[in-house]
């Protein structure tokens, strides 16, 4: 049964238009073109860029303006039929073919950015953007301040680095040592596309706006917290960089514990960046680092074999026929605080599962005592209320309660509220990418990592990566379009619980 809530779909709010020059690393790469200029064109149409913007696209290769533009513009065909708009836009962009090795060319970068600002009158503002292979992070920061690219007129420099943030907790340092070398760690936004997604950004609201549900989110009415982020896709063309990686680095490390530290955190003093941050570190520090023992007692990891008429992930285009990399992650996090004591929040993400989904499964406790199974009928027995969070591909939130079947006598039955995204307002949801360049525009870190947020998050994850780089997996070990090896199931099941999704 299921109850259709009314909805509250507010009219977005407009806002003044940010003045800045954007200097892409990286400007005719596969990130930028399918996601990061329709992010800024949307910006654009929605009045958060107007005239006063430009962009410089930077590569080894050598392009005129008008060829950069033209790449532009079919960029973005998607999202316009107006070409005129389309073509003023693209007025905005400049190429200048760059190697990031090369001083000289970052001189010749400052020069052109200060013209930019002259011409766009920009205010000295500047976002530099690196969506570079990640080896090329810290010498692009440091060759933005050794060679004289930044702002120095009061204008802001803002720093956008993209995944992955390093490979453990020690190469992640180094990244960070060498980015604040040239920029504090408040001019840095690390890109976690999971924080540029409406449910991630909902649950501090649903948390801390509903004193309904913040008296009782704790471990003394949460039984367990279950985060599912599954992939239907396998590796597809990405080999060369997820074999090294695999889901733990790939999906855990990041987004989910990012999503992990949203749903844990203690209240904020109040909305802003600084304070988010500080609640996030301070949850994602409490969590238990395990030994190798509790690794092997509470880690799971899997990688996909043959199903579903597809191959296995060794035999995927580029994969070694002896991979061990792990396409399945799953964990039981406890934390030491007073908030969440016993209560574990089970995570798992994989490839080749099932089905595309993301999702929060939040598992309340039952009545301690169950007055109805003493009735004179034969009652259902009373569910856990379950409150999920849908991420993903349906936006939403659904809790089960119990009620009173509405057949003679005294039966319960569980029913579902349900408030799902209608389709014409999921189709105006930013993408999280529009999403997370309007928040660098305004200069709000809220939905970034920072650095003790990835430093906790790493320092967590490493001995899991460690126990398993060091011993022998069992792979394959769970079939294509399956929902993943039975040791995440045994790993629920030890505690007396089972995955929500999709059994109930
Ligand atoms: P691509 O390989 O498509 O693009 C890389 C860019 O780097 C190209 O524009 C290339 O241009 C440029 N480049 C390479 N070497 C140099 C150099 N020495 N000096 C200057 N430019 C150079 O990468 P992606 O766009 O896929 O990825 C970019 C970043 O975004 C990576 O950090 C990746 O992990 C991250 N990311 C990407 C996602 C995606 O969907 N693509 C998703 C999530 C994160 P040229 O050869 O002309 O120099
Ligand atoms: C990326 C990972 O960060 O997230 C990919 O590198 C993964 O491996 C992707 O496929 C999933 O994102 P989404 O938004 O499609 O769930």
């Amino acid at each position: 049964m299921s109850i259709e809530i009314i909805k509250g779909e507010n009219d977005m709010p407009t806002e003044i238009p940010t003045r800045a020059t954007f200097m892409l690393f990286g400007g005719t790469g596969d990130l930028a073109l399918r996601k990061l200029y329709p992010a800024i064109f949307n910006l654009y149409k929605k009045g958060s860029l107007s005239t006063h913007f430009a962009l410089v696209g930077l590569s080894r290769k050598a392009l005129t303006d008008e060829e950069f533009r033209a790449k532009i513009i079919e960029s973005i065909s998607s999202e316009t039929d107006d070409k005129a708009q389309a073509e003023e836009f693209a007025s905005h962009f400049y190429w200048k073919s760059h190697d990031v090795t090369n001083t000289d060319h970052y001189k010749e970068l400052g020069k052109i950015a200060d013209e930019l600002d002259q011409k766009y009158e920009t205010d000295g503002n500047r976002i530099f953007y690196v969506s570079l292979a990640p080896r090329f992070f810290g010498i692009v920061a440091k060759n933005l301040k050794e060679q004289g690219v930044l702002s120095t007129n009061g204008g802001f420099n803002r720093l956008v680095i993209e995944k992955p943030f390093g490979r453990d907790y020690a190469s992640a340092k180094e990244l960070n040592d060498e980015l604040t070398s040239a920029f504090n760690e408040n001019q840095i936004y690390r890109i976690d596309h999971y924080l540029g997604k409406e449910t991630t950004q909902a649950i501090p609201v649903i948390r801390f706006g509903n004193p309904i549900i913040e008296a009782i989110w704790n471990q003394n009415y949460i039984k367990d917290v279950q985060i599912t982020l599954a992939e239907k896709l396998g590796v597809e063309d990405r080999a060369g960089y997820y074999d090294t990686a695999g889901a733990l680095r790939d999906m855990i490390q990041n987004h989910t514990l990012q999503i992990v530290s949203y749903l844990a955190m203690d209240e904020p003093n109040s909305f802003v960046d600084t304070e988010i941050r500080r609640e996030k570190v301070k949850a994602l520090e409490s969590m238990e680092i395990y030994d190798a023992d509790g690794v092997k007692q509470n880690f799971v990891r899997g990688q996909y074999g043959a199903g579903d008429g597809t191959p296995a992930y060794r035999d995927e285009p580029g994969v070694p026929h002896d991979s061990n990399n792990n396409t399945y992650a799953a964990g039981k996090i406890v934390f030491n605080n007073p908030r969440w004591g016993k209560t574990p929040f089970y995570i798992r993400s994989g490839k080749k599962l099932a089905t595309k989904t993301g999702r929060i499964d939040i598992e309340f406790k039952k009545p301690i005592v169950d007055i109805f199974a003493k009735g004179t009928h034969q009652p259902a027995e009373l569910k856990s209320n379950v409150l999920t969070l849908l991420i993903d591909p349906k936006i939403g939130i659904t809790l089960e309660i119990n009620t009173k079947n509405s057949a003679q006598g005294m039966h319960t039955e569980t029913v579902d509220l349900s408030y799902l995204q209608s389709d014409a307002r999921a189709a105006e949801v930013p993408l999280p990418y529009e999403r997370l360049f309007h928040d660098i525009l305004k200069g709000d870190g809220t939905y970034f990592a920072s650095w003790a947020e990835v430093a906790a998050a790493w320092k967590y994850v490493d001995p899991v990566q460690k126990l398993w780089d060091t011993t022998q997996p069992d792979f394959p070990n769970y079939e294509s379009g399956s929902m993943g090896p039975k040791a995440a199931d045994e790993l629920l099941a030890r505690d007396g619980n089972s995955w929500y999704f999709p059994n109930k």
